[in-house]
């Protein structure tokens, strides 16, 4: 097999490594504003929605990146069974262990988010959980493997990322408000009641003042349905 084997291998392990735990930092706490409904109009909750799942994707990267360096380094002894299965490196056992397992929490929250449409929502929602135990992993992961992450800016970016994630699952928990009948941003519910209070009734079409018709909150018949299939 061919050593191979540079220090900008090993700086860009390093790098992306502190990029990544930004990313999910960032990635986590959008995810709070989403689940606590912050949004207004200037930047409203779908507009959150979407940085929150195209973050997500530009973190998966960066980690993509991170691990390949690091197997592809052979100057530490870091194989790619040891990405996904704990304890199997032989370079910084336990250190390495916990990143497999945010690799591996953070693969099975997005695997069943390109799933949405195929799994229930409360599956999806029980695997989103999961989230919250990666980044804190990770975060063990980046302080205990780090060259950086022990002193400097790189030990500022775990603690600012430690305590970003604590008040945000702080905040989780206690500013949640109460469920709005699933009528997320996002709900085919929300889009019914919107283009029922939008759409004028057949007898008042031609005159210019607005149905009194009020919603409801009955589904629709299977026909009028709107289209809930997202691309992704
Ligand atoms: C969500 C998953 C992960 C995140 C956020 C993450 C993040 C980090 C961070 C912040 C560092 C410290 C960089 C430094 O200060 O030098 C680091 C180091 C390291 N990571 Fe990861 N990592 C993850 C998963 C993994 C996995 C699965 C592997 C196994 C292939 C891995 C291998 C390493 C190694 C070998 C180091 C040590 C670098 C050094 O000694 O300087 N990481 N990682």
């Amino acid at each position: 097999m061919i050593a191979l084997t540079t220090p900008y291998l090993w700086y860009t392990t390093r790098a992306t490594g502190l990029v990544a735990l930004i990313l999910f930092t960032a990635v986590v706490s959008l995810g709070t504003l989403v689940a606590n409904r912050i949004g207004g109009t200037t930047v409203g909750r779908f507009e959150i929605n979407e940085l929150h799942r195209s973050l997500s994707m530009v973190a998966v990267v960066f980690l993509v990146i991170h691990i390949v360096t690091t197997i592809l380094d052979s100057y530490v002894s870091t194989g790619i069974l040891s990405a996904f299965i704990p304890m199997t490196s032989a370079y910084k056992r336990l250190a390495v262990a916990f990143g497999a397992v945010a690799f591996d929490l953070i693969l099975a929250v997005w695997i069943s988010s390109l799933l949405k449409l195929r799994i229930k929502n409360s599956s999806w929602r029980f695997i989103h959980w999961f989230s919250w135990i990666a980044v804190s992993t990770a975060i063990v992961h980046g302080y205990l493997s780090g060259t950086d992450a022990r002193k400097g800016i790189g030990l500022a970016v775990v603690v600012a990322c430690t305590a970003v994630t604590l008040a945000a699952a702080v905040w989780r928990f206690f500013g949640r408000p109460t469920r709005a009948a699933g009528r997320t941003a996002l709900s085919p519910l929300a889009q019914s009641v919107a283009s029922v209070s939008t759409t004028p009734s057949p007898q008042r079409s031609g005159t210019s003042r607005p149905s009194t018709q009020r919603p409801t909150n009955k589904p629709f018949a299977s026909s009028q349905r709107p289209n809930t299939k997202r691309g992704r």
